[in-house]
């Protein structure tokens, strides 16, 4: 092949090419198209680039170049039909499609009730300018009792009262039965008897928020102004107002000379940001090991009175524990039912409606 014949052999190719793939109807002729002229062996690309070897060496730049531009043509062609067929297909499947049609509606979760009232009560202490503190659900006894005045005969710490935990350590290495899904937590194990747990530190799960009281004032210095929330265990039998884990709103406040009328201002101010200006409290004088003097906190129910907390002056013995001077500070903590808050709000007469996962209940919320 000479030169000269090149160039109009490629244009005929052009053309042939262009003509092919702008009427190819389908994606069969695309391909029928697509293999006559760019197939790899036998396409009439291929054949004329085979030719480029009988062009006199001083035109091949040339040729190479010419013949470059045209494959390019092509190759646009070929795209250029298959976007076509691609728009095509769309504009056809979107044909008797109704786009007013309403969509599928998506049922979107919220927090549980108890959650949501945990992070309320957060933003009422907070405006209040209490922190939130956090401590771990397993608790050793210094924690949740002998730093809080209870001490080792007394009733509170019977292991019918509390969730007792049996430990590595306390087995003596003894291998123990596992506990399916709670070992990766901690190793925990089934409960040991009392005269197996020897020497070794005992763990509970924590009957009492108050536990955070001690770890907060262990590494704080004095003024402290906290609250903590979180879950708390008891072996008690569910009923209307029981369950064996709870949640509690623990407050611990310790200043210079605080006073037994700080602690019902701040409780009073509490109960009317959470449960409305009408509703009334009272405080009636108990006993706990860590407060002196102590006070029983209810709330208005119905025709009568519900026990939601407990409060009173830090006793002295809990302040000396954790090394603070009772000569020099003083204050006040109170630790209250969020089950039974957020029953009174919500007028829920059965706190064992929030643990029954049944989704008509929760949604309500
Ligand atoms: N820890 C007590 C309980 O669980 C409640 C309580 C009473 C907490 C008096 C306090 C307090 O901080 O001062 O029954």
């Amino acid at each position: 092949m000479s030169l000269q014949d090149f160039p109009s052999q490629l244009d005929e190719l052009t053309a042939a090419a262009q003509q092919a793939f702008s009427s190819a109807a389908d994606a069969d002729a695309v391909e029928a198209a697509r293999v006559e002229f760019l197939g790899a062996k036998s396409g009439r690309l291929k054949a004329v680039q085979k030719g480029l070897g009988a062009i006199p060496p001083a035109d091949k730049p040339a040729a190479g170049q010419r013949f470059n531009a045209v494959k390019q043509q092509v190759e646009a062609a070929l795209a250029a039909a298959q976007e076509r067929l691609a728009a095509a297909t769309t504009a056809t499947a979107l044909v008797g499609y109704d786009t007013t049609t309403p969509g599928t509606p998506l049922t979107l979760g919220h927090l549980h009730p108890i959650t949501q009232t945990i992070e309320e009560l957060k933003d009422i202490m907070g405006r209040l300018g209490f922190s939130v503190a956090e401590g771990p659900e397993v608790e050793d006894e210094w924690h949740n009792f002998e730093a809080l005045n209870i001490p080792a005969a007394h009733p509170a710490r019977d292991p019918l009262e509390n969730f007792y935990l049996a430990t590595l350590e306390a087995s003596g290495g003894r291998k123990l039965p596992v506990v399916p899904g709670v070992e990766e937590t901690g190793g925990l194990r089934p409960p040991l008897a009392m005269a197996e747990r020897g020497t070794a530190p005992t763990m509970l799960l924590r009957s009492q928020t108050s536990t955070v009281q001690i770890r907060v004032m262990e590494h704080t210095p004095p003024p402290v102004r906290i609250i903590s929330l979180g879950r708390v265990y008891r072996p008690d039998t569910a009923d209307a107002t029981h369950y064996p884990m709870f949640h509690q709103i623990e407050g611990l406040l310790i200043d210079r000379q605080v006073r037994m009328a700080d602690l019902k201002s701040v409780l009073r101010l509490f109960a009317a940001s959470y449960l409305g200006h009408d509703v009334h409290i009272r405080f009636r004088p108990s006993f706990f090991p860590f407060t002196e003097p102590s006070v029983e906190v209810d709330m208005q129910w119905g025709q009568g009175w519900m026990e939601f907390g407990g409060a009173g002056m830090v006793d002295p013995h809990v302040l000396r524990s954790v090394g603070y001077d009772p000569d020099e500070v003083s204050g006040f903590a109170f630790g209250l039912g969020v089950e039974r808050l957020c029953a009174r709000r919500h007028h829920v007469t059965d706190i064992r409606e929030f643990y029954k996962n049944d989704v008509r209940f929760l949604h309500q919320f």
